[in-house]
């Protein structure tokens, strides 16, 4: 498995997981946002993919060859304020729960510890999506904090998470279990 910048040639298979209104990511990343506005969202990206070049700030996740999914990051304002805020998604269902979404993550804070002036890294996420807490807190990140009964995910409401590691905390790739 690796990172990578985005070809060409993976345009069909993004395009297909993005734009599939029954994709199951579709409940587990967001969820809490309106399907409508997800959607056109999505759509719209799809297609600026074709017509930019790869971003610095995105990577396909590659599995001999075929895309799996993505990991993105964003810097939180003001820029060079050192806040970056990473996000992770696989498209399948059957390749969730196997260690693959570990060993991205693990890869892209490394990269971005990397390629950054990172202090501090974020993942955004919602008390329901056990497997992004699990996966992140295993990495070292730390619960942030919780906005209680923030999110309301099919009518149920549920805590907006936020988890933190810091530059300093990170042990490097080779450091890790
Ligand atoms: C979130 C995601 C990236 C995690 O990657 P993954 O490959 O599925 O996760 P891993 O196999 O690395 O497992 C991560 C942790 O979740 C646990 N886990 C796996 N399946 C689980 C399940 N069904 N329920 C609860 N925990 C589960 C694992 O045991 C592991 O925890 P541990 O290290 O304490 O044992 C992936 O599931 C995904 O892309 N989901 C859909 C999109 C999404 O939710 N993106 C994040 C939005 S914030």
């Amino acid at each position: 498995m690796s990172l990578r910048g985005r070809r060409p040639r993976d345009l069909p298979v993004l395009t297909r997981w993005l734009t599939d209104p029954d994709a199951a990511w579709r409940a587990w990343d967001a969820p809490y946002l309106p399907e409508w506005d997800t959607t056109a969202n999505l759509q719209r990206y799809a297609q600026a993919l074709a017509s930019s070049p790869p971003n610095p700030n995105e990577r396909v996740i590659d599995v001999g060859g075929v895309v799996v999914g993505m990991v993105n990051r964003a810097e939180e304002d003001p820029a060079d304020g050192g806040w970056w805020d990473l996000g992770i998604l696989i498209y399948d269902p059957a390749h969730w729960g196997r260690g693959l979404g570990s060993r991205a993550l693990a890869l892209w804070v490394q990269a971005t510890l990397d390629e950054t002036d990172a202090h501090v890294l974020t993942f955004s996420t919602w008390g329901g999506n056990d497997r992004m807490i699990r996966a992140a807190l295993r990495l070292g990140f730390r619960e942030a904090g919780r906005v209680r009964e923030a999110r309301v995910v099919r009518g149920e409401r549920l805590d907006a998470v936020r988890l933190d590691l810091l530059r300093r905390e990170w042990p490097g790739l080779d450091g890790r279990a």
